[in-house]
């Protein structure tokens, strides 16, 4: 069954009609070609397919892409400014926050979130908003830190 699906990527206005059983993170991936976004576990659980639905976080390997109508979603790609890593993604480089860099979309997403509701987040706080998104490689004290430089300079 296919359905209908109006949906704004990054700012870019998509109709088009998908398979109703494909989730937002293959459309994202096959049909915008946004591979960006991660597809690790596929059932929930590392969080590197996290984007933004509406502002919210989301996994986007267990929601439907028809589930995304009428919704605005903002991927890793949509982050940088003019072709420009933003604060978050210069912060993250600066500090070393990412190795092989599979994890790295989903924490940003979970950050951009976490620094637009909370623009001055404790070490713990940090902590919190990122224990669901694992990491395999950085022991998690880069990601944390690159998080905490991203608050300061959006303040500077
Ligand atoms: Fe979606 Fe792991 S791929 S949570
Ligand atoms: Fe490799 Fe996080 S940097 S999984």
């Amino acid at each position: 069954m296919t359905v209908e699906l109006t949906v704004t990527v990054n700012g870019e206005l998509n109709s088009t009609v998908v398979d109703g059983r494909k989730t937002l993170a293959d459309f994202l991936r096959q049909e915008l070609g946004l591979t960006g976004t991660h597809l690790g576990c596929e059932h929930g659980v590392c969080g590197s397919c996290t984007v933004l639905v509406d502002g919210a976080s989301a996994r986007s390997c267990l929601m439907l892409a028809a589930q995304a109508n009428g919704t605005e979603i903002t991927t890793i790609e949509g982050l940088a400014v003019d072709g420009e890593l933003n604060d978050l993604q210069q912060a993250m480089r600066d500090s070393h926050g990412f190795q092989c860099g599979f994890c790295t979309p989903g924490f940003m997403m979970t950050a951009t979130e976490l620094l637009r509701e909370n623009p001055h987040p404790s070490e713990a706080e940090v902590r919190e908003a990122i224990s669901g998104n694992i990491c395999r490689c950085t022991g998690y004290q880069s990601i944390v830190k690159g998080i905490m430089r991203a608050a300061e300079l959006i303040h500077e």
